[in-house]
């Protein structure tokens, strides 16, 4: 794929199309693409200067013809467009798959700023819940004190069901407490696939990218969450996300783990990541803890210690530096793969910026590179045994 060269305005024409679809939800898309690209071309024929809103084309990405600018006879020009549909469909698939982008809307501005009053203690617990969203993680402060105003306290029972699988987005939730079980249907079984214990988010990916709801999330007790409705959630959090697919576009391409990925699939992960900066020396990750993260270092260097209490180091629990990782390189994986407590400490070697995702999206968009994670996971092993010695913990 990377050598492939995208045409100019391509991509803006195909936004355009998933836009005009997302809004109009017509019943037969391919009869809606040759309609939406014939008044395109139409358009385009008759006042060469006229911008189109709903596609922002450069001029040459517009023709369907890519081997002359010669109007065509009726026949071949209707077999290059069921070619080019065709075409067009696959990639049409992949960008409606990606954010919804948001500086392509004009009302976004014109929506009336959302405030749910709040008590002072109601504040407090709100800003506890959401200190380690990731979501929000690069949000401007005023931003990001608009989302808290706008949140509101939803109070559940054990056993409601907050989110159905396939219901349109309405809210997006941070936990303030409880337990959450995620439901995902599988050939028609519905499957546990995992459960949010007393912290983290959930709700964001129908609003992100104006699909049905991708799973079903049950209160498995009493609990409290803080919803944020969907306009402002688009206003807010998707328009950063145009932010910040641009500020790391370049970043996460050269992630070498990241190289398999389609590119919109590299931009899913760009939309879930939160931007996180630690100071020389402090902790990331101690051993033993339970995991929830996963870190790919952006700048700065992070060490990775081993406590261990092999007689081949002389003092027990002293830590040994085992690695350290620089820009592009991940840690905190093994954890996530292996569901067992944290098997090292990683501490930031100077000032050191990493990009943190959550155990869920690790999960969910991850698994096309678990081949290399667990390739780099079976050599820990023998980097321990030549370390510690045969018997390792
Ligand atoms: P959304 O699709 O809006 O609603 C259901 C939410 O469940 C979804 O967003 C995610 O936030 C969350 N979720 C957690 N794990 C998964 C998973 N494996 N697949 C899909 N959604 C998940």
């Amino acid at each position: 794929m990377s050598n492939v060269e995208i045409p100019a305005g391509l991509k803006e024409l195909l936004q355009g199309y998933a836009v005009e679809v997302l809004r109009r939800k017509p019943p037969d898309l391919v009869e809606f693409a040759v309609q939406h690209f014939t008044r395109l071309l139409e358009g385009q024929r008759n006042d060469h200067g006229a911008k189109k809103r709903s596609a922002k084309p450069a001029g040459k990405g517009v023709t369907f013809d890519t081997k002359s600018n010669e109007p065509k006879q009726v026949d071949e020009e209707e077999e290059e467009d069921t070619v080019t549909l065709l075409c067009f469909n696959r990639l049409v698939k992949s960008i409606c798959a990606e954010a919804y982008n948001p500086d392509d809307e004009e009302d976004d501005d014109a929506d009336p700023r959302v405030v749910h009053p709040k008590s002072d203690e109601q504040r407090l617990r709100l800003q506890d819940a959401c200190q380690d969203i990731l979501l929000f993680k690069t949000l401007e402060q005023e931003q990001f004190s608009e989302v808290l105003d706008a949140m509101f306290e939803v109070l559940v029972k054990a056993q409601e069901h907050i989110i159905v699988q396939g219901d349109d987005g309405d809210n997006f939730y941070v936990i303030e407490n409880g337990v959450y079980d995620i439901f995902v249907q599988k050939d028609r079984v519905s499957v546990c696939v995992g459960k949010y214990d007393n912290k983290g988010s959930f709700g964001e990916l129908a609003l992100m990218y104006n699909t049905p709801r991708a799973a079903t999330i049950i209160a498995t007790q009493d609990g409290a969450l803080w919803g944020l409705d969907r306009a402002t959630f688009h206003r807010l959090i998707v328009r950063n996300n145009a932010k910040k697919r641009r500020t790391y576009e370049t970043f996460i391409e050269c992630v070498p783990l990241l190289k398999s990925l389609e590119l919109s699939e590299r931009m899913k992960i760009v939309d879930v990541v939160g931007a996180r900066v630690f100071k020389d020396g402090e902790c990331l990750i101690t051993q033993g803890e339970e995991a929830a993260c996963f870190y790919v270092v952006e700048s700065g260097e992070a060490k990775i210690m081993i406590k261990s209490k092999m007689k081949a180091v002389q003092q027990d629990n002293i830590e040994v530096e085992v690695a350290r990782c620089s820009r592009g390189q991940y840690f905190g994986e093994l954890a996530l793969v292996t569901n067992k407590p944290r098997a090292a400490s990683v501490y930031a070697v100077g000032e050191t910026k990493c990009l943190v995702i959550d155990i869920q999206a690790f999960e969910r968009l991850l698994g096309p590179c678990m081949d290399i994670m667990k390739r780099n996971i079976s050599q820990y092993e023998d980097q321990r045994v030549a370390l510690f010695g045969s018997s390792v913990d």
